[in-house]
């Protein structure tokens, strides 16, 4: 009986199949310009301090490029990596069009991204996720959406501490409209210092699939 698919219901499909094949064609054109520093797989590049995205859901990839294009991210008193970028939203497409590309780069796949980090302790750094992080990005580090917590599992570990340090640092989650950014950068105080950093960090490197 699943072998039947009605006439149409087989013309929705093969139109969607469509669609779909069309919608990844415009996402890839879309994305090209993002490419030369996060990589054609939205891998991310260390050399650039362009971080992976492949790992991130469309809604926080939103989020970040409207907060990246109205100066709440990547503004006075940024690091330069934020600060690049935030000029990088010169190569947006139109509002409208950025749901596709959010979606594009979501779609994207990539190895699992090599460790830079030494001397982190996964169990010390469970400990402190648990208390203090997992309520807000899950127990295993794959985010929550209600909560605006983007997934950390899969993330490059420079980046962590590159963000966590930016936050510390009021870098990131400075700006007075920046609510979810000044939320994260009270968290962040509250780690002890590098080395608690750094436990956290591989905690949720062993969270990766
Ligand atoms: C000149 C290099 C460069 C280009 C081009 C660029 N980016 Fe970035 N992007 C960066 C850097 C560097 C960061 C890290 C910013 C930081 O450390 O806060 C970043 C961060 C991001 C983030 C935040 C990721 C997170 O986990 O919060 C998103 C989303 C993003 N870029 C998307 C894009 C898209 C989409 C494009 C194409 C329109 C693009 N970028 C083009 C360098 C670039
Ligand atoms: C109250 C909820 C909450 C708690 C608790 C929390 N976070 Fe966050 N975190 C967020 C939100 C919301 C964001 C997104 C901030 C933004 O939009 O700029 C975020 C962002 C981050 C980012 C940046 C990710 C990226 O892709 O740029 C890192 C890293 C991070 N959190 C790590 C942690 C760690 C480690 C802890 C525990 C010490 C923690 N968070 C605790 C809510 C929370």
């Amino acid at each position: 009986m699943y072998s039947f698919i009605p006439p149409l219901l087989g013309l929705f499909l093969a139109t969607m199949a469509c669609v779909a094949r069309a919608d990844e064609a415009d996402g890839a054109a879309l994305y090209a310009p993002c490419a030369a520093c996060h990589g054609a797989a939205a891998e991310g590049n260390v050399a650039l301090q362009a971080p992976r995205l492949n790992h991130l859901r469309p809604v926080y990839i939103l989020t970040q490029l409207d907060k990246f294009q109205r100066g709440l991210r990547g503004g006075d008193a940024a690091s330069v990596a934020a600060q690049q970028m935030a000029e990088s939203s010169a190569l947006l497409p139109p509002e409208e069009r950025l749901p596709e590309l959010a979606f594009y780069i979501s779609e994207l796949t990539s190895p699992a991204s090599s460790s830079t980090l030494q001397g982190g302790d996964p169990v010390a750094g469970g400990r402190t996720f648990m208390r203090l992080c997992g309520a807000c990005h899950g127990a295993d580090a794959g985010g929550n959406v209600a909560l605006n917590a983007p997934r950390l599992a899969g993330a490059d570990d420079w980046y962590l501490l590159a963000q966590l340090h930016a936050f510390r640092e009021g870098q990131r989650g400075r700006h007075r409209e920046d609510r979810t950014g000044r939320q994260m950068r009270n968290m962040a105080a509250m780690l002890a210092d590098k080395q608690a950093m750094q436990d956290v960090i591989a905690y949720i490197r062993s969270q990766q699939e």
